[in-house]
């Protein structure tokens, strides 16, 4: 029988009551905290839909009683955040981004969701496609950056990798999860980088810029969307029926189920939006909202919003329609237990390490290195710092069911490589004197970016900056190995240092993906999908900014500038080094009425094999209203041998180029190359 009739028959047979329980969801302290009786008595009245909660023990026991007690059993969908891994830990989602590689982000989400299974989820909260520009803001972690063309293409790459390719019937295969775009919409705007803050963003740049990735992992297939914390543009999106139903519902043809974010429901009454927990159920209930995550509301309110009227019937029913057939999509309705066993054999798996490795090699970016990197055979190498041995702190947050015993670090993996290398973990670092060079594994911990983590002070934290000072004074080459969920500000050591690894969280098997690096087995290849700032005042700091009327000069104060910084990002997105030269030869751009060409001959010069990653950029010269100095229109990650050359041709869709419900003819300049500042090569008319 299809899924819908399914659906449609188990509809006709609940009462309202068990309608509205499928659209709660509680936390995963239930288990703990409720005693048995209470638990037991809601699972009579059918009154939980869903449980944030990642343990096939507590699962099974939770489903087994529910199963018991409820008078259809309908089962309970145990869902949670599995954001890069869950026992294998990948790099963060930021960290992966750089490696401007979307099939590795796919196969590191199926990976994660074959794990997730393991682990009895069969729903994650995961990508996060939130556009995060400002890295002031603490989640920029979880997404792919600041670029909405690279990051629609790793939300729509995450939300495949998560949920498969579901059979003809639109069943999710076991080892995959419901994925779930969120948070809708413009969270990485909130004002000032600062968490939870409000939003103020043009209809234009929404459409144009932040809708992007969402809407390509909601034409990827995600099941589920999660709503944003936030007031946008004045409303809390949690109940913003414009954006939820308008835009999701109707102009995206969105058809899966709608979360919110936790306890949301009731933050509307906080926001000083609704007045009280009726209204808020009734304002999200009409949004199209599908489950309240924890606030409760929905169960308090809902029967009586529809016995008076107010919440007409069909529109619960269409959401609990929703809910019921997510639940039958990823396999609940028919096995709705968790094979406990396959935590054992299913989980940090041999090629699911190797995997993580892979995905940490492409992750990391070389931001600097007078030629010290990479390292010399026999060298003798002095590592310190408070993170060249400390397992934890690898994985980024995230990661609570990571498998931190697993995790390699820095100083593990250059041991494993043989390297002669000497730890030092006390404030002596006096046998500097009789090494080659110096590493220095300084950044942040895991609890530094993530939720709830808004900065105002990016730089290094001073004891580090002290070390880094100190062990530059023995004479010695520094190389900087910077761990973080976040682009930090340099400034006060970079003029020590002779090389700069940003090696991000990068998860299980960090440490020997940064030795390989760092001893050239691998070259590096990430590109930044962020910008870097020089100093915490220049935040947001991108490259899509518009033109001004006055330019920054460097010798003008009256232009567009700050008085006291330099101008432009320290590292700008896109940027990269590795250890190989790849020259760019012949590039040409053609066009035909679907299609711009970008073909060109890449010559690997060096002695390293590499990636390189291929950018091309636009500008319309002129428009009204105006549009950015450059946007991405198409990049290629190319693998060259050392003395390779590879013929490549991008074919961009010309659409990549338009805005939507614009006069998009007219002229715009093309620029191909290595990164963000690349020149121009063409100028073209469309
Ligand atoms: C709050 C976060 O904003 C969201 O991303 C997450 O999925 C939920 N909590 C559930 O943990």
């Amino acid at each position: 029988m299809e899924i819908r009739e399914r659906v449609r028959q188990l509809l006709a047979k609940m009462t309202l009551e068990e309608k509205i329980g499928q659209t709660n969801m509680l936390g995963g302290s239930i288990y703990s905290e409720l005693d048995h009786e209470k638990l037991d008595r809601l699972l009579c009245a059918g009154q939980i839909g869903s449980v944030m909660c990642m343990d096939p023990v507590i699962n099974n026991e939770i489903q087994r009683r529910n199963l018991q007690k409820h008078r259809l059993h309908i089962p309970i969908l145990f869902c949670g955040d599995i954001i890069h891994g869950i026992g294998t830990i990948f790099p963060i989602p930021l960290a992966e981004s750089c490696s401007w590689d979307p099939d590795l982000a796919e196969r590191t989400a199926a990976a994660a969701a074959k794990e997730g299974a393991a682990f009895g989820c069969r729903w994650t909260f995961a990508p996060m496609t939130d556009i995060g520009k400002d890295v002031r803001w603490g989640r920029v972690m979880e997404g792919a950056g600041e670029d909405p063309l690279l990051g629609g293409d790793f939300a729509a790459a995450r939300v495949r990798g998560f949920q498969g390719t579901p059979d003809k019937q639109g069943y999710l295969a076991p080892d995959r999860l419901a994925a779930c775009v969120k948070h809708f919409a413009g969270y990485g705007l909130v004002e000032g980088g600062k968490e939870y803050a409000g939003v103020t963003v043009s209809e234009r740049e929404l459409q144009n810029i932040y809708f992007k990735p969402y809407e390509r992992g909601i034409r990827a297939g995600a099941l589920t969307v999660m709503s944003a914390f936030h007031d946008l543009n004045g409303i809390p999106c949690t109940v913003y029926n414009a954006q939820l139903d308008d835009t999701l519902r109707r102009a995206w043809n969105f058809d899966g189920v709608l979360v919110t974010d936790y306890n949301a429901i009731a933050e509307t009454i906080e926001h000083g939006y609704c007045r009280d927990g009726k209204e808020a159920a009734l304002s999200a209930a009409r949004a199209t909202v599908d489950i309240d995550m924890v606030s409760g509301l929905y169960v308090k309110y809902l029967k009586k919003l529809v016995e008076e009227g107010a919440l007409p019937l069909e529109k619960l029913d269409r959401a609990v329609s929703r809910i019921l057939t997510l639940k039958f999509r990823v396999g609940i309705m028919d096995h709705p237990f968790t094979d406990e066993s396959r935590i054992k054999t299913e989980v940090g798996c041999e090629d699911t390490k190797a995997l993580a490795r892979e995905c940490a090699l492409r992750s990391a970016v070389l931001l600097e290195n007078d030629g010290i990197l990479p390292l010399r055979k026999g060298m003798r190498i002095a590592l310190v710092g408070p993170l060249a041995d400390d397992k934890r702190n690898m994985l980024g947050n995230w990661s609570y069911y990571g498998r931190v015993g697993e995790t390699e670090t820095l100083r593990e993996g250059l041991t494993a490589e043989n390297a002669n290398v000497l730890f030092l973990s006390g404030p002596d670092l006096s046998a500097i004197s009789g090494c080659d060079c110096v590493i220095a594994a300084v950044g942040h911990k895991n609890e530094m970016a993530g939720e709830a983590c808004s900065l105002t002070h990016l730089d290094l934290p001073e004891e580090q900056v002290s070390l880094v000072k100190h062990a530059a004074s023995f004479g010695k080459p520094v190389i900087l190995v910077v761990i973080a969920g976040r682009p930090l500000v340099l400034r006060s050591v970079e003029k020590y240092c002779s090389a700069i690894l940003y090696a991000w969280h990068l998860g299980t098997c960090a440490g020997s993906a940064i030795a390989e690096l760092l001893i050239g087995k691998v070259s590096p290849s990430g590109r930044l999908s962020i910008s870097f700032p020089r100093s915490t005042g220049q935040c947001p700091v991108y490259y899509y900014h518009t033109a001004t009327g006055r330019p920054p000069q460097k010798e003008n104060i009256f232009t567009s500038r700050y008085l006291d910084e330099e101008i432009g990002p320290r590292w700008p997105f896109g940027y990269g080094l590795s250890y190989s030269k790849i020259r760019y030869n012949s590039v040409r751009v053609s066009q035909n009425a679907e299609q711009v060409k970008i073909s060109l001959e890449l010559e690997n010069r060096g002695n390293f094999d590499t990636y390189e990653t291929v950018q091309v950029y636009c500008r319309k010269c002129f428009s009204k209203p105006v549009r950015p100095v450059r946007e991405l229109v198409g990049y290629r990650s190319v693998f060259l041998k050392s003395g390779e050359i590879k013929k490549e041709e991008l074919s961009i869709p010309i659409g990549n180029f338009f805005y939507l419900n614009e006069d998009n003819h007219g002229e715009y300049e093309i620029f191909a190359g290595k990164d963000s500042t690349c020149s121009c090569c063409a100028k073209i008319t469309l």
